[in-house]
């Protein structure tokens, strides 16, 4: 019987030039090397990309979710590309490494880290997505489209593998519990709680029978360093195909433009862009925040890839309403809704600056 398989998808924000805009290909060709390295010992397979500012790392081996040496491993890479980072000041240099030293697990310690272990079936198409200036909570949307929404995904209607509905896993990232909702039957309940992406998250999607179909990351980084340090770009694996939904029912519902939380200094709603990765490069006001998707074919343990999914002009028009939409959101400045609620910047600056008041402050007379 051949192994499972481990698909690991890491990433962090190790430094980018200029400011928040990109990742330096320097930075890139180290992490790609060092992964490279470890091809046939630790790792079956790697593939290294970017995402505005955080270096995304893809890997494939058969030691399964939270390994520590794969943790390892990932960890010492963006330690290595800080040090690059650090050597050329590159903005912001090793920002998302909360410690000096690894412990165990790269998820507490600044990474966004989404993994998935499984049988490979006959063929197993696999996407990869990866966000840049937005939350874990993004990805709500997008999930629910893909595997709860008959109007998206055609093969819940039509397909009889696809019938008996999906299991969603939903973290409460404040309270640090967690609740499975299956839909079709638990729809509505479902989205009470990831209508509020900001503390709900959705961090898998199973086959009733419990095979895995989709992970998330889900860490964000205000409540691991308890300030705020830099946004929780997420990443997402998903399968399609053979029981879950199709590539094409996969990428749908990115056509439509949703607003996330994270433009700008994390504190702005702005329109998340699927874009062909040699366009993830955030410029306008920092953005607007951006969203890629690689897709491999896996053959045993192998990216068989990868495909740059949004580099089509079937997207261009959802591109262009995002620019619309952007436009219309920049428009209000510092007002709500283009800023965050109050408790959603909690973690902000804003919250250093409104100390410099308190005294200014007075009751207002009966
Ligand atoms: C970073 C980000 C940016 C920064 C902004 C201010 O991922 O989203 O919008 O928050 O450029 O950066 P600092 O605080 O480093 O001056
Ligand atoms: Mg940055
Ligand atoms: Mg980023």
């Amino acid at each position: 019987m051949m192994p499972k398989t481990t698909i690991s998808v890491m990433k962090a924000d190790v430094g980018s030039f200029p400011g928040h805009s990109r990742t330096h290909p320097k930075l890139l060709e180290k992490a790609a090397r060092l992964l490279r390295d470890q091809e046939g010992n630790l790792l079956i397979d790697s593939f290294v990309t970017h995402c505005g500012d955080d270096i995304e790392l893809i890997m494939t081996h058969t030691h399964g979710v939270d390994n520590e040496k794969v943790h390892k491993l990932a960890w010492d890479v963006f330690m290595e590309c800080t040090a690059v980072a650090k050597s050329m000041k590159l903005y912001g240099a090793g920002q998302d490494m909360l410690a000096d030293a690894f412990s165990g697990n790269v998820k507490g310690m600044g990474a966004g880290v989404a993994e998935m272990e499984f049988e490979e079936r006959a063929s197993d198409p696999v996407l990869v997505f990866m966000a840049d200036k937005t939350q874990p909570g993004a990805w709500n949307f997008f999930l629910y489209k893909i595997f709860a929404d008959p109007f998206n995904t055609a093969g819940l209607v039509i397909d009889p593998s696809l019938h008996k509905g999906f299991v969603f896993e939903v973290h409460d990232l404040i309270e640090k519990r967690m609740i499975l909702f299956s839909c079709p039957e638990d729809l509505y309940r479902l989205l009470a709680y990831i209508g509020a992406p900001s503390r709900y998250v959705i961090k898998h999607v199973f086959r009733r029978e419990g095979e895995i179909a989709a992970s998330t990351s889900t860490q964000r980084l205000v409540l691991v360093a308890g300030r705020y340090i830099g946004k929780d770009d997420p990443v997402m694996i998903v399968r399609a195909h053979s029981g879950f939904p199709a590539v094409g029912e996969v990428l749908e519902p990115f056509c439509t433009p949703v607003l996330v939380a994270g433009w700008m200094r994390g504190s702005h709603n702005g329109p998340i862009m699927p874009v062909g990765v040699c366009d993830a490069n955030c410029t306008r006001f920092d953005g607007p925040p951006r969203v890629t998707c690689l897709g491999f074919q896996l053959c045993n343990g192998e990216l068989i890839g990868p495909a740059d999914m949004f580099d089509d002009p079937a997207f261009d028009r959802v591109r262009g309403r995002c620019n619309e939409l952007a436009d219309m959101i920049r428009a209000h400045g510092p007002f709500e809704p283009h800023r965050l609620s109050p408790d959603e910047m909690e973690y902000t600056t804003l919250l250093a600056a409104e100390k410099e008041l308190t005294s200014r402050w007075t009751p207002i007379p009966e």
